[in-house]
């Protein structure tokens, strides 16, 4: 019964152990943020729409700080008019770029053009061994999909880009990575990106670190789940029709029943 007694105990011991030493290798559990939207997984928020001025601060972000090192290949430009740029601003943002065309000019050559919208995001780098080699051998990751990609989402992401510290004295760093709070080994190759007034708003939004980074979120979001909002309406219809539908044949029925009583 003794030694019964001390092996239970010795595993219970055991077990915590070896959670707690997890936990302290692991990286914390991002804190919960409000989103417009209510969260891309969020099964609460069939009401909730994207802010359309937070996406298109967003998109700023995107433009004058990721899109130096990460590609977008999900998006076409004239996706944009979908948060709310008009299509004359959506051909002026395309053309800003070079874009390299498919089809080589009569002497073969392939050459390059101002950018239109039906063109994707263009890519910082010529290939992934390109993006390696200039990002101390990590290549940073296509953002289309990465809220998705990624346990707990937007919030993630948002912990991620304001997560950045002094790497403790007990857990240094290597050379050519940064000390986050919140990347898994705390160890993350991408200086911190954003900065208070790193950038200024064209609405006159204060561009504060958390500001940049929940905008740069909430762009990120919609650009991983660009049907979210209809999906969501076709929710409401359907409950709706649902709805009336039961009132409906209700009706019918004490009207069908209504002799027999
Ligand atoms: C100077 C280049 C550079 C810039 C600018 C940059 N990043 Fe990164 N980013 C990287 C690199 C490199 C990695 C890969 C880091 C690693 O795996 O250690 C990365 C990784 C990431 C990841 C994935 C983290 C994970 O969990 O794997 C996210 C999300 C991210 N960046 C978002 C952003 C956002 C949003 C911006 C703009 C505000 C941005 N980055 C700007 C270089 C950059």
């Amino acid at each position: 019964m003794r030694r019964l007694r001390t092996l239970i105990l010795a595993g219970v011991l055991g077990l915590t152990g070896a959670a707690g030493a997890l936990a302290a290798g692991d990286a914390p559990v991002p804190p919960a943020q409000e989103w417009s939207h209510g969260g891309v997984n969020s099964p609460f928020s069939m009401f909730k729409t994207f802010d359309r001025a937070s996406l298109q601060r967003g998109f700023q972000v995107y433009k004058e700080v990721c899109s130096a090192c990460h590609s977008m290949d999900l998006l076409a430009y004239r996706n944009l008019e979908e948060i709310g740029f008009t299509e004359e601003e959506v051909k002026a943002i395309a053309a800003q770029y070079e874009i390299q065309d498919k089809t080589p000019n009569d002497q073969g050559e392939l050459v390059t053009r101002p950018g239109i919208p039906a063109d994707h995001f263009k890519n910082p780098f010529p290939n992934k061994q390109a993006a390696a080699a200039a990002n101390n051998g990590k290549a940073p990751p296509d953002l289309s999909l990465i809220v998705k990609a990624r346990s707990h989402h937007e919030d993630y992401i948002y912990a991620l880009l304001t997560g950045y510290a002094e790497a403790p004295a007990d857990h240094p760093v290597p050379e050519g990575t940064y000390y986050n709070k919140y990347f898994p080994g705390h160890a993350i190759a991408m200086a911190p990106p954003i900065y208070p007034d790193g950038i200024t708003y064209g609405d006159g939004t204060k561009a504060t670190v958390e500001q940049q980074a929940k905008d740069v979120t909430t762009f990120l979001a919609w650009a991983a789940e660009p049907h979210l909002e209809s999906r969501r309406q076709t929710g409401i219809m359907v409950m709706l029709f649902l709805v009336v539908f039961a009132g409906l044949m209700y009706a019918a029925k004490r009207r069908v029943w209504a002799d027999a009583h």
